[in-house]
């Protein structure tokens, strides 16, 4: 919070049914409220321990690899939906869902029935035996998914997914070259770390034996991009000069990725592995086509082709249920977690019969994979998402979102790109439109507290922490997401006062 508004905002932001602003001489164009939408939810009150105590707890206890977000760090105790509450009744609209995981909204009532009655029936038994959600949900999950993706192999988490489609694809294909695009995320453990190709994440040890990161092809901060590239309602600031159906863009990132295959790895190799849009890395789209050209020239390699479905999955995207799709591209393996479960700690592998066959040549085993409460959770996750029309309100209102922030882009300078498709939605912050030079921490994490202390919940990502993630759950409101453009605008404004003033 910035040094003067702190007191003032502190001191009222817990009623943020209506937060006032108090800066009288800002010539400001946004109105002096954002009004916070109703909710009929009533938390129960918080009976844990004093929040200090709280603090000295995680600093002594909790593993310091585990950061959390702001200053100071917020205290939630129960979910409702798209609402959060923490330990003093202050509400949020949570436009992060725990990372991209809340997918039908927190607690969600069907899921939760769901649960609690599988947790009075039974817990767990272990592969070795049948239980009848598991087959329940291998049928229904792979419904969804188009032929020949009909088997599944459910894991505890994306990580785990991620480490058995490779282990998948190369025991399949005998080859162990793994490609994957720099700037993407697809797990911690050893075995992924190879093919996350992000800085931070990296530590000095060796695990990416047979891993290649190539060029990103990413149409607003690479070498090339136009004004058309990209699968979402908004488009980059770059001018092009590229007619219906032709990219140049599009071909020249393909020439990279030819490079890449020319020049780092065998004639023959294990597969490629990329999110249909990356996530952590601040929701980059590929030029329209990409993907598809790729797949072909991975192929023609003797390699599978994953979709790691973890952020985009299950009707995010808005237009379609799967990322993939919005590529028109059939991978080979399918990868999910996160809102497979909506926070329920689980994942999936779904692929063709014959690739899974080729697990079944050795014994491959997990304890918890396929447990009956994952499964059932896993069910009305997805009954959830079909009754609620929930892929349908991602493409509503998360176009209707990336239009209004779009303007917002077009009002401030520090605002150098809007993307994405459905709830999915990134917000890179620069110094200027021009040099396009991530926008320096200290004022993103002002802006980003400030919406906080508006009531709004927003991720970060990209390599310097420079770009807003906005993917909340799937049920917020058209009302909900013009409360949180009214707030991100005002801490926008707040914050060229700041600078105005220094
Ligand atoms: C695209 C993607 N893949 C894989 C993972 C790893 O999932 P998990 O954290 O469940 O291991 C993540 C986590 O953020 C992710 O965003």
């Amino acid at each position: 919070m910035a040094g003067g508004l702190g007191p003032l905002l502190r001191g009222r932001s817990r009623q943020l049914g209506s937060v006032a602003f108090g800066l009288q001489k800002w010539k400001s164009s946004v109105s002096l409220q954002a009004k916070m939408p109703p909710c009929d939810f009533v938390p129960e009150k918080y009976q844990s321990y004093a929040y200090d105590h709280m603090l000295k707890i995680r600093e002594r206890n909790v593993s310091p690899s585990l950061v959390t977000y702001y200053k100071k760090p917020l205290l939630l105790h129960q979910g409702y939906m798209q609402w959060l509450f923490d330990y003093e009744g202050r509400r949020y609209l949570d436009l992060f869902a725990g990372i991209v995981t809340i997918s039908v909204g927190h607690c969600h009532p069907k899921v939760t029935v769901a649960a609690q009655k599988q947790l009075a029936r039974l817990w767990h038994t272990t592969n070795i035996y049948m239980h009848p959600s598991i087959q329940e949900y291998a049928e229904k999950l792979t419904s969804l998914l188009p032929d020949p993706l009909k088997v599944v192999y459910l894991t505890n988490s994306g990580s785990e997914a991620n480490d058995l489609a490779m282990f998948m694809a190369r025991i399949y294909t005998r080859n162990f070259d793994i490609i994957c695009f720099r700037g993407g995320y697809h797990g911690g453990s050893p075995y992924t770390l190879g093919v996350t190709s992000l800085g931070p994440y990296k530590h000095g040890v060796a695990n990416d034996f047979g891993c290649s990161a190539t060029m990103l092809p990413d149409v607003f901060r690479g070498p090339w991009g136009g004004s058309h590239c990209r699968d979402s309602p908004v488009q980059t600031i770059r001018k092009c000069s590229c007619s219906g159906g032709v990219c140049h863009a599009k071909d020249q990132y393909i020439e990279q990725f030819k490079d890449t295959l020319n020049t780092c790895v065998p004639k023959k190799i294990a597969g490629f592995i990329a999110e249909p849009i990356q996530g952590v890395n601040g929701t980059v789209q590929y030029p329209k086509s990409f993907l598809k050209e790729a797949y072909q020239l991975v192929r023609e390699r003797g390699g599978l082709c994953i979709a790691d479905e973890v952020q985009t999955g299950f009707g995010r995207t808005g237009s379609h249920f799967w990322g993939f799709q919005t590529h028109d591209v059939l991978p080979d393996i399918v990868t999910m977690a996160k809102g497979i479960g909506n926070g329920f700690p689980m994942g999936a592998v779904v692929t063709t019969k014959e690739i899974a066959s080729s697990l079944a040549q050795n014994l491959h085993f997990n304890t918890y994979g396929g447990n009956p409460v994952a499964c059932v959770v896993g069910a009305a996750v997805l009954d959830a998402i079909e009754e609620d029309g929930l892929q349908k309100n991602c493409e509503e209102v998360g176009t209707y979102m990336l239009l209004e922030l779009a303007k917002l882009r077009d009002k401030f300078e520090i605002i150098g790109d809007v993307r994405g498709k459905g709830l999915m939605i990134g917000i890179e912050m620069v110094t200027n439109k021009g040099s396009c030079h991530p926008l320096p921490n200290e004022e993103i994490n002002q802006i980003w507290e400030d919406c906080k202390d508006m009531g709004v919940l927003i991720g970060r990502g990209g390599l310097y922490r420079q770009t807003f993630r906005i993917k909340p759950p799937m049920c917020i409101t058209k009302r909900d997401a013009e409360f949180a453009v009214e707030v991100f605008h005002t801490a926008l404004e707040r914050h060229m006062k700041r600078a105005a003033e220094k």
